[in-house]
């Protein structure tokens, strides 16, 4: 495995899917900076990395916080050649989450952290002209889901805003990857109380991610049979996916 950059910037690496793709990356010899919020977790990882994890705690939330990370991490460590957005948060409330109350929080950190990551690096990759930008979206975005409106309408504008990027990022040089992951055993699925088809380790997630952003195409998935079985239901009639979904929901609770 020879990934196309030296030095990986994971957000969302103190747990689940983003920790154990910052190890992966470690094994083949990748320079990793992860962070998250929790520092004790975060320096957990950096004993786990073996070298070549350096931890750099801040709340991508905070656009200020994340534009002065974004820098020290230039500064103290050298420039960012690749992005990985994993950090998310989840709402899966069965009360309406059609309220700002709701929705806000959610968008704070899986958007326009999201945002604050991209507009952190993005100037100094298309100055470069050359860079790697991955944005881990989700199949909850493809479309709208019981109990997941903050959530999927947050991964329906990420996937949006990586399409987006990529007409933007193409001209420079800059790569635009997004990440569609099926359900993975993380911290965050965790709280799920339904049954989870093709749920995957999260250590299998990272080596897809790892394998994806070495291997390029704009789009990585996995695991492919249950992404593919989706997409399909993304292409259905609304006559045919709405009693199709309320049917599934019923079985599955
Ligand atoms: N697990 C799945 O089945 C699944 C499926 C599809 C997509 N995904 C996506 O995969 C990505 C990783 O999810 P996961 O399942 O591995 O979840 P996870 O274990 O809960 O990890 C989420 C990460 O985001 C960080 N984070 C949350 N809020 C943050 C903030 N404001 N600032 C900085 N970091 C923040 C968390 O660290 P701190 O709390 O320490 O800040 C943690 O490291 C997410 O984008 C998620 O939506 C997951």
């Amino acid at each position: 495995m020879n990934p196309p950059f030296k030095h990986v910037w994971i957000i969302g690496a103190s747990s689940g899917i983003g920790r154990d793709t910052a190890l992966a990356f470690a094994k083949v010899g990748i320079k990793v900076v992860a962070s998250a919020r929790s520092q004790d977790a975060l320096d957990a990882l950096v004993k786990a990395g073996g070298g070549n994890i350096r931890a750099f705690a801040f709340d991508v939330s905070d656009r200020d916080a994340t534009l002065a990370a974004s820098d020290a991490i230039d500064l103290q460590y050298g420039p960012i050649d690749a992005l990985l957005f994993a950090a998310a948060t989840w709402n899966n409330s069965k009360d309406s989450q059609a309220s700002t109350s709701v929705i806000k929080p959610v968008f704070e950190t899986n958007v326009y952290g999201a945002l604050n990551a991209i507009e952190a690096v993005l100037a100094k990759m298309k100055r470069r002209q050359s860079g790697h930008i991955a944005i881990i979206s989700s199949v909850a975005g493809f479309r709208g889901l019981p109990n997941a409106m903050a959530y999927g309408a947050s991964k329906a504008a990420l996937t949006h805003i990586a399409e987006a990027l990529k007409f933007e990022c193409d001209p420079f040089g800059v790569v635009v990857q997004v990440i569609h992951p099926g359900f993975v055993k993380t911290p965050l699925t965790d709280k799920n109380d339904f049954k989870m088809p093709f749920l995957m380790s999260s250590e299998a997630a990272a080596d897809r991610i790892v394998n994806g952003m070495t291997k390029g195409g704009f789009e990585i998935t996995f695991p492919r049979r249950f992404t593919w079985m989706l997409k399909v239901l993304r292409a259905m009639p609304y006559a045919l996916y709405f009693p199709l979904i309320t049917a599934a929901t019923k079985q599955s609770s």
